[in-house]
């Protein structure tokens, strides 16, 4: 076994990859919330990506990762036995599940890839989980089978009813609580405008509500602030402090306006024809 290496490599659709990745370091600190950043080759970017899961005993961890763009698309190029340059962790504060018995755990579109390993950590922990996962239709649904083994209660919903329920993941969480489910807490993790609205929601009912953030990061030390996110009229930096805070308190304006900064570099890398090579190393 290689440092780095990909043992496994299983796509879940289209666009969503699960990796197990030899990383015995990595995995014998691992706790479920926590996250990696990696580096495909010498040149390449730093990516923060969630740990799906971790086996100490194997020495590997788990990586869901969708291909968005750069990086993640030099990741689908990489096969079983190819090694990564370097990977850091685990970054970032575990879970927190002390005193909670029972949660509703809300994932959305590649949001239920973080959401897989917070939900089942918090399962076998002995805390009772009721999974809602939300896709935009029936081809882009990861994980079902995994989330109807790892938790207690899976809701799946689509925005077109292509499967599951026909409805919006707030539409589900508005159902559960006025049919009388209590939640110690709810778990928002997708993308900010629906963790916004979740929030929102849990807010009105009174339940706390914890929202995992993916802001850019470069560092993932707190020393280059590139994560910083406002938390209840404060600076905090997401890789540090995070990446799940009470989601009542984030500014989720500012988070969705600073996630747009890069919008059109990032278009721009992901039309570029590298001449060097002769070929297209990235595209739409
Ligand atoms: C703590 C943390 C955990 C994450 N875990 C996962 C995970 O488990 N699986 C997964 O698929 N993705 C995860 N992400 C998002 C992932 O880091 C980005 O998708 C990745 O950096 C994109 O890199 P790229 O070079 O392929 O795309 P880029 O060309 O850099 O970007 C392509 C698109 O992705 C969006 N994007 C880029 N970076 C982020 C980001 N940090 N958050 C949200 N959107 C972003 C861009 O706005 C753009 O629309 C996580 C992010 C953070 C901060
Ligand atoms: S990534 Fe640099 S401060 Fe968080």
């Amino acid at each position: 076994m290689k440092r780095f290496e990909i043992l496994k490599k299983r796509k879940l659709n289209n666009n969503i990859t699960w990796l197990v990745i030899s990383a015995p370091l990595v995995a014998r600190k691992a706790k479920p919330g926590q996250f990696i950043i990696l580096r495909t080759d010498e040149f390449g970017e730093r990516i923060p990506l969630t740990m799906a899961g971790h086996d100490e005993k194997a020495g590997t961890i788990d990586l869901i990762y969708a291909a968005v763009g750069r990086t993640t698309m030099l990741m689908d190029r990489m096969e079983e036995g190819d090694c990564f340059a370097d990977i850091v962790g685990p970054l970032g504060k575990p879970t927190h599940m002390e005193g909670l018995k029972k949660v509703c755990v809300v994932g959305g579109g590649t949001g239920n890839a973080l959401a897989y390993p917070i939900a089942t950590g918090m399962h076998r922990h002995g805390i009772k989980v009721d999974m809602i996962c939300g896709f935009k239709n029936k081809e882009l649904v990861i994980l079902e089978e995994e989330f109807r083994k790892g938790t207690d209660h899976l809701y799946m919903v689509t925005d077109d009813g292509s499967y599951g329920e026909k409805a919006f993941t707030t539409d589900k969480l508005k159902q559960l609580i006025s049919e009388g489910h209590v939640y110690d807490e709810i778990v928002a993790v997708g993308p900010p405008i629906m963790m916004k609205l979740v929030c929102q929601l849990a807010k009105e009912h009174g339940i706390a509500c914890v929202a995992s953030l993916t802001a850019y990061m470069i560092d993932g030390t707190g020393m280059c602030g590139g994560c910083r996110a406002i938390i209840g009229g404060e600076n905090k930096f997401v890789c540090v402090d995070g990446p799940e805070f009470d989601g009542t308190l984030v500014d989720w304006d500012e988070l969705i306006r600073r996630n747009a900064y890069y919008a059109q570099q990032e278009a721009h890398d992901r039309a570029h024809v590298c001449r060097l090579t002769g070929g297209v190393r990235y595209h739409d």
